[in-house]
Parts: structure tokens; C-alpha cells; sequence
């Protein structure tokens, strides 16, 4: 028998607190830990503390006995739950949403449009461009264009042509009449504006250096031909080469942020460690490791524990300096192979995601790993 915020349960052993608490419909928050693998114990956002000595203890891994008394919701442990996702994002230095989108009057999700427009997807750009605008059509038209003033590729040469190519998906739209519902829409009408999405927790980078902006750029195609008119879709997808996705894959999918938000927590203005901006990109495969957004988690270092049929991430280094990588005697372009999908699945964040998928996805919006 042992008491979880002050019900009594009956319980086997080998079951976890987290456990008996799940199955009770009490909600203890998790990063670091899955079901389906060993325990690790890293994240510490699992706090709960028993009553009966004193002592905190991680509810993923700490196995059920008779006699706790477990609380998991007083304001002592919530507060230590609060100061774990604050370390956390103290070493976690990166952006949930890029800058055109953040300034979009509309708040569209203008680096997917271009991740579709980039990889000739333009059903799929038809399809989330008609997601976005509802009713009230495009305002792009009628817009100052906060989006191109604030396009980080501005700083490299000049922005991404952002209203042309919206406008150009909406014209498609409209030509033909293929979004639900939308046949009526005027370009230039513009009653009603689109509410902005509703304030999220954000991480934010501040200034890059030079050397940190030429890694957004590693997303970039190396010959791409800038193009301001968008005529067509092959000089919509051309130009969308050009966008250097500032954004994270993950933002409408990430644990981590989902969290913080729980949480009411801000990004912390001052980080314990000054994670490097790094992005490997396996030419093979697609996947697109970032060492900033990863948490240390160890996730996809175990799922890939068994795999014998390829080299897989693993832990390099020790205590702060440790982060996630490919065997030191493995090139990032050859690990991995297949079970790509399964890391970025199984990642709480943003660091593992996909460049681009080698076919287009189809399906509901916003994907991770788009
Ligand atoms: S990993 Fe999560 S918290 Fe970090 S930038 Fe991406 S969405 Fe935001
Ligand atoms: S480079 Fe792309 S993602 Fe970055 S601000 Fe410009 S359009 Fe947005
Ligand atoms: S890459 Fe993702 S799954 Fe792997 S340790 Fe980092 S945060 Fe965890
Ligand atoms: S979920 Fe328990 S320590 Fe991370």
C-alpha cells in the first residue's frame, strides 16, 4: 500500500511512482524518460517528494514501496520541478520560431511554406497556406512587410522574397479553386485580420555571431539563383532554396517548450552554458543534429543501444562539455541509416529533426520533421 497525494493505492512491486500515477490520472511531467527504455535519470523534472523522510525522488525511476507517502503536487515540488526545466534552458540556446514569422501581422508559418515550396510540395503549400488565412483572406497585399525587414538572411544579402511567393500559392489557390471552402476569397479583401497565434514560450537566440549565422546558412542550397519575382512554382521553389530556417522543427511538437509553458516559464536572459550553435546535417539521410536544443537526455543514445546494424548517436565527452554526436570514428553522414525517423520521433526537442524528406509529406499541419 502507499499513498500518492493523499489516496491510498494498492500497488505490485516493479512498478514505478510515475507508474501508479499515471494509471491514476495524476499528472507528473517527464522528459527524459520512455516507457519502452531503461531508465536514465536526467531531467529531474519527475520530482516528488515522500513525506514519510524528507526526500525527493526522480518518480520514473524510483520504484513503488509499502508505506510512501508521495506528494507530487505541493509547491515545494512544483518549485523544484521549476528550478530543473530552469537549468535545462540554461544551456539551451535556441529559437522556437524564426523572425519572419514572429513579426507576421498573420503569423503564418512562413519557413514551412518554404521547406514545401523547397522540396516542389505545392499541394501541400496550397494546403497550409488554405489552413492559414481562413476567412479573411491574404494580407499580404495590404502588409508593410515585417517579414522581409525582419528575414535573417537580410544580413547575408538580401531577404527572402516572402510576400511574392505567398501570394503567388494564394493566386494558385484561387486559380484552382482547390482549398476547401475558399472560392470566394479576394486578395485584396481584407476585413477582418487573422487573430496572431496565442503567446508561447519562446527561446530566443539574441545576436549572432558570424560564425553562428553561417550555420543557419548550412540549410541553404549552395547555388541558389535569387529570384524576386515569383512568376511561377519553379521560381517560387527556387528562391525558397534561399530561406535559412530559422525557425525549430519541433516548435508545435517539442516536450521541452511544452513544458516551460506549463510551467509559465520564460527563456532565462542569462545561460549557465553557452552551448555552441552547430548543425550537422546528414547528406545521406537528412537528419539534422543541434547540439544547442539538445537537452542531454540520452533518448536516442538508448533507443539505438541494440542496434548492431549501424552506427548510431552516442555520448562523447564528460560533465558539461558531454553532448550528443556520432562515434568519433563514424562520419555524421553515415550513422543512422534506419533508424532516423525513430531518433527524431523519440526526441523531446528540437535537436534531432529532418533537412528534408527525400519525398514530400503529405498530411496535417505543422509536422515535425517536415
Ligand atoms: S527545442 Fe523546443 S524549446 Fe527549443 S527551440 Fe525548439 S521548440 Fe523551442
Ligand atoms: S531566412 Fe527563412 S526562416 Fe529565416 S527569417 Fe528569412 S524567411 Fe524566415
Ligand atoms: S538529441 Fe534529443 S533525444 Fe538525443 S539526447 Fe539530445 S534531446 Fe535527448
Ligand atoms: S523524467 Fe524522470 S528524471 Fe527525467
Amino acid at each position: 500500500m502507499l499513498r500518492i497525494n493523499n489516496k491510498d493505492f494498492e500497488v505490485t512491486d516493479g512498478l514505478t511512482i510515475l507508474n501508479v500515477a499515471n494509471g491514476a490520472g495524476i499528472i507528473i511531467p517527464s522528459l527524459c524518460h520512455n516507457e519502452r527504455l531503461s531508465h536514465y535519470t536526467s531531467c529531474m523534472v519527475c520530482l516528488v517528494k515522500d513525506n514519510r523522510n524528507g526526500n525527493f525522488l526522480p518518480a520514473c525511476s524510483a520504484f513503488v514501496q509499502d508505506g510512501m507517502d508521495i506528494d507530487c503536487s505541493s509547491e515545494e515540488v512544483i518549485n523544484l520541478r521549476r528550478k530543473a526545466i530552469e537549468l535545462l534552458l540554461s544551456e539551451h540556446r535556441a529559437e522556437c520560431e524564426a523572425p519572419c514569422r514572429v513579426v507576421c501581422p498573420g503569423g503564418y508559418n512562413i519557413p514551412l511554406m518554404n521547406r514545401l515550396l523547397s522540396v516542389k510540395d505545392f499541394e501541400g503549400a496550397i494546403k497550409l497556406s488554405s489552413s492559414q488565412i481562413q476567412s479573411s483572406g491574404l494580407i499580404c497585399t495590404d502588409c508593410k512587410g515585417y517579414c522581409e525587414n525582419a528575414c535573417r538572411r537580410k544580413k547575408v544579402d538580401e531577404p527572402v522574397s516572402i510576400r511574392n511567393m505567398q501570394m503567388f500559392i494564394f493566386q494558385q489557390i484561387k486559380q484552382e479553386n482547390v482549398a476547401l471552402n475558399l472560392h470566394n476569397i479576394s486578395l485584396h479583401e481584407n476585413k477582418t485580420k487573422p487573430e496572431k497565434s496565442s503567446k508561447r514560450f519562446t527561446s530566443h537566440i539574441g545576436r549572432l555571431e558570424e560564425g553562428e549565422l553561417k550555420e543557419w546558412l548550412k540549410e541553404c542550397s549552395d547555388e541558389i539563383k535569387r529570384v524576386r519575382e515569383i512568376s511561377d512554382s519553379e521560381s517560387a521553389a527556387m528562391e525558397s532554396e534561399s530561406c535559412m530556417h530559422c525557425d525549430c522543427r519541433a516548435a508545435d511538437n517539442c516536450k521541452l517548450r511544452d513544458i516551460a509553458e506549463d510551467f509559465s516559464m520564460k527563456d532565462p536572459r542569462v545561460k549557465l552554458v553557452n552551448s555552441p550553435i552547430k548543425k550537422k546535417i546528414n547528406v545521406n539521410t537528412g537528419l539534422i543534429f543541434e547540439n544547442a536544443k539538445c537537452i542531454k537526455c540520452g533518448l536516442c543514445v538508448r533507443l539505438c543501444e541494440d542496434s548492431k546494424d549501424e552506427p548510431a548517436l552516442c555520448f562523447i565527452n564528460r560533465g558539461f562539455v558531454s553532448v550528443i554526436s556520432e562515434p568519433l570514428t563514424e562520419d555524421f553522414n553515415n550513422i543512422l541509416k534506419l533508424k532516423t525517423k525513430e531518433v527524431i520521433e523519440i526526441c523531446p526537442t528540437g535537436a534531432l529533426s529532418m533537412f528534408k524528406p527525400p519525398v514530400p509529406l503529405k498530411g496535417d499541419f505543422p509536422l515535425k520533421g517536415d
